[in-house]
């Protein structure tokens, strides 16, 4: 495991981005996992920035998204569809055929989710997963307690989680209890990990993640078995490592 400590959220940002475009140059048909949330924003804003300068394609990229809601139209603008689409995918080259994210409005979860490993495993598997990760030590939306074992699936958001998001929405009642996710074994299975975290709020879970004990109960220090892990974090979240 490679820790990077940087002092502010842009460096964080712009160290992430050459990390992933170092990766698309070496390999332009990379399979890359593809993460949500406040974090890895401005990684993205770098990157279509690089892709602006014609640092960086897309056009052979193949993109798998962590997770999504149940139950929320991809047109809302909280669904991570839209998050994607306006954060990254309107702004580059990415190919339509080469996005995939798990359909929350899917009739059939249990054929949504087995369709989505068949999918992976179809494209080669994942080159570079980009990770966030959640105050409770989820990644993904693998909560605290479930199995490392798990590949995509559904779970229940857990309170920590909902009260988390709920910034994003208009209230907490309106925040999915539901969602699909990759599992933690989908995600270890990825050939290289890109953890980014920043803020104070996940100072004690990045240290139980890096030096605590490897437990479900932190689903995030499954990385530290991974041989090929690289987190980027931002002074105040590494204040405890
Ligand atoms: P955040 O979410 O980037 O909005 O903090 C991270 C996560 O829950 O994975």
């Amino acid at each position: 495991m490679k820790i990077i400590i940087v002092d502010s959220y842009e460096e964080m940002s712009i160290k992430a981005a050459s990390i992933v475009q170092r990766q698309l140059n070496i390999k332009p048909d990379c399979v890359l996992g593809c993460a949500t949330g406040h974090t890895p924003l401005g990684m993205y804003k770098e990157l279509i920035k690089a892709y602006r300068r014609k640092e960086v394609d897309f056009e052979q990229t193949v993109f798998f998204n962590l997770d999504e809601y149940c139950n929320i139209d991809p047109k809302n603008k909280q669904s991570y569809h839209y998050y994607m689409n306006h954060n990254f995918f309107a702004h580059v080259n990415a190919k339509r055929d080469n996005i995939f994210i798990l359909n929350g409005m899917a009739k059939d979860f249990d054929q949504e989710i087995k369709m989505y490993d068949q999918q992976i495993k179809a494209k080669g598997g994942i080159d570079l997963q980009i990770l966030g990760i959640g105050e409770n030590g989820h990644i993904g939306f693998n909560e605290p307690g479930e199995s490392f074992e798990t590949g995509t699936h559904i779970v229940q958001l857990q309170e920590s989680t909902i009260n988390s998001n709920s910034k994003y929405f208009p209230s907490k009642e309106d925040v999915p209890t539901a969602a699909l996710t990759m599992g933690t074994k989908s995600i270890i299975q990825a050939r290289m990990l890109l953890l980014l975290a920043n803020g104070p709020e996940k100072a004690s879970v990045v240290y139980e993640t890096v030096k605590g004990k490897v437990t479900p109960q932190v689903p995030a220090s499954i990385i530290q078995l991974h041989p090929n892990a690289v987190l980027v974090i931002e002074k105040s979240a590494a204040a405890f490592i």
